[in-house]
């Protein structure tokens, strides 16, 4: 064990019906730190023997002291949560800094998000009301929300604390069991949080965790027919898998498969205060953010004075271990690091390259760093300006009008989020109403926060919308009850 800190956990195993146990089989997987390249722990391989077990713990559950509890109990327990969460920020901070190779600053972000959304997901358990329905004579009729009984919840690599709180949170905050398969590539922080539950009084059963491979666990998971939703974050092709095991069962998903956002900014924008976020929203986590502003359309006007300020702040970014203060730490792992280099490799030679940033000279030679790379004049419909590379590249597309401005952002196959720069009020509501995604920013921009805001796809981003209220909605079904008293 090299995680160079006290745990209050075990890394190597799985939490089933509130026991700590190895993976049926015995398997495990190495935990590599990204920013050294060296294996620091191991986690368990787990089996679709260990994804029926957890199935069954969330039943007892249901059937337990857990699906007896009134929604203001669950909403406390999700509070003391957040306390829990708060007071070992720092100690996830340096797991998921560690596992995923993302600085330290920004870690931290990552586990006070994570503490905001089992606040709010705690106070807003015994805030989610049914209707009464005007109807017949002598008849009464009222809705009920009811949770859908076993949830799967399916994370990704890149944020794990935050999509685990959006996810587990809300579908906790309704009542649900949740069995949870974090990535093979970060599971650490899962666990983590996983265990504290246990401090905050939730229930065994309620969540369970079993790490594991995509191909098997995931698998499994999603193909499991007493599970009742499916919630997913990830690529579009685990995505497709995912919605037709699903269907195969008839059970519902939640899809959160990323995107290519653009920026969008006007001759008539405060451009001093959009650059900084201009880029920020790109290279935050290497790239490697469902909502990254990959694409940054600049009207003609500005253009030049665009290029030249955004190359400047390229050519500052630094890339080193994610301990050591830097604009970015590497990728995730070589997997991706391989995939993102090819996507390089290929602007290079059809595109311009505008500005470069650099690797610290005395970064590890085995960790996964790409240094950022910003390429300019590109065309819309280039393989860069059109596909998610989930990783620190930039493209800049120049356009002429508002009219060019929107058909190039909405020409993609995603819609997660777009922003707008433009001091034209009626121009700001036109852009929010015709933009195709989930969520528009008008001169801000910032999906990762924002836990009250709903958030989701369209297109191949997916479909459903997590965070906010919206999500309790997505995580429960509605029951028509229709009352004949005379
Ligand atoms: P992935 O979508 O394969 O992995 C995400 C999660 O799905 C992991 O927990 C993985 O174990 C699980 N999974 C993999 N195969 C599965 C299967 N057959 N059934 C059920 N679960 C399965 O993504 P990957 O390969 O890690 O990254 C590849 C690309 O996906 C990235 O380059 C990026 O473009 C995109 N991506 C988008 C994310 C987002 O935030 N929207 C997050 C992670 C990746
Ligand atoms: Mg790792």
């Amino acid at each position: 064990m090299k995680l160079n800190t006290k745990l209050w956990f075990d890394p190597s195993r799985l939490l089933v019906g509130g026991t700590w146990r190895d993976a049926e089989g015995g398997g495990s997987i190495p935990v590599e730190n990204p920013s050294t390249g060296e294996a620091v722990a191991s986690i368990a391989a787990g089996t679709p023997g260990d994804v029926e077990a957890a199935v069954r713990a969330a039943e007892a559950a249901l059937d337990g002291e857990w699906g007896a509890m009134t929604a203001t109990e669950r909403g406390r327990i999700l509070i003391r949560w957040a306390r829990l969460v708060e007071e070992r920020a720092e100690t996830l901070a340096h797991l998921e800094s560690t596992d995923v190779g993302k600085p330290i600053t920004q870690a931290r972000n990552d586990a006070t998000a994570l503490a905001r959304y089992f606040e709010f997901y705690g106070g807003a358990a015994d805030k989610v009301m049914g209707e009464t329905i005007p109807y017949q004579a002598g008849t009464t009729v009222l809705t009920l929300r009811e949770p859908h009984g076993v949830t799967a919840h399916i994370i990704p690599w890149n944020y794990p604390m935050q999509i685990l709180g959006r996810s587990i949170g809300a579908a906790l905050a309704m009542g649900n069991a949740c069995v949870l398969k974090p990535a093979e590539d970060a599971s650490l922080s899962a666990l983590a949080v996983a265990a504290l539950a246990e401090e905050a009084g939730l229930p065994a059963g309620a969540l369970n965790v079993v790490t594991g491979y995509g191909d098997e666990v995931g698998a499994a998971l999603s193909a499991h027919p007493r599970v009742h939703h499916v919630s997913f974050t990830g690529s579009v092709g685990t995505g497709r898998r995912i919605q037709s095991a699903a269907a195969e069962n008839v059970v519902p998903v939640t899809l959160e498969l990323g995107g290519k956002s653009p920026h969008i900014v006007f001759d008539d924008c405060d451009l001093e205060a959009a650059l900084p976020t201009l880029v920020g929203a790109c290279i935050q986590a290497a790239g490697q953010t469902c909502s990254a502003a990959s694409r940054v359309l600049v009207q003609r006007g500005i253009y030049a004075e665009v290029k030249a300020k955004m190359a400047a702040a390229y050519g500052r970014l630094v890339a080193g271990p994610a301990s050591g203060g830097f604009d970015l730490g590497p990728l995730v792992s070589g997997r991706q690091k391989a995939i993102v280099t090819r996507y390089i490799a290929q602007g290079r030679d059809e595109l311009t390259v505008a500005a470069e940033g650099r690797i610290d000279d005395d970064a590890p030679a085995k960790g996964h760093y790409v240094a950022p790379v910003l390429f300019a004049d590109v065309p819309a419909d280039h393989a860069l300006a059109q596909e998610e590379i989930f990783g620190p590249v930039q493209v800049m597309i120049p356009f002429e009008d508002e009219a060019e401005a929107i058909r190039i952002a909405n020409g993609t196959d995603y819609g997660l989020v777009a922003g707008v720069w433009t001091e034209n009020g009626a121009r700001q509501m036109r852009l929010a109403r015709r933009l195709h995604c989930g969520q528009v920013f008008v001169n801000n921009y910032g999906a990762g926060g924002g836990v009250e805001l709903p958030f989701g796809g369209v297109g191949k981003s997916g479909h459903g919308r997590e965070k906010g209220f919206e999500a309790l909605y997505g995580f429960s079904r509605l029951k028509t009850v229709s009352i004949r008293h005379g």
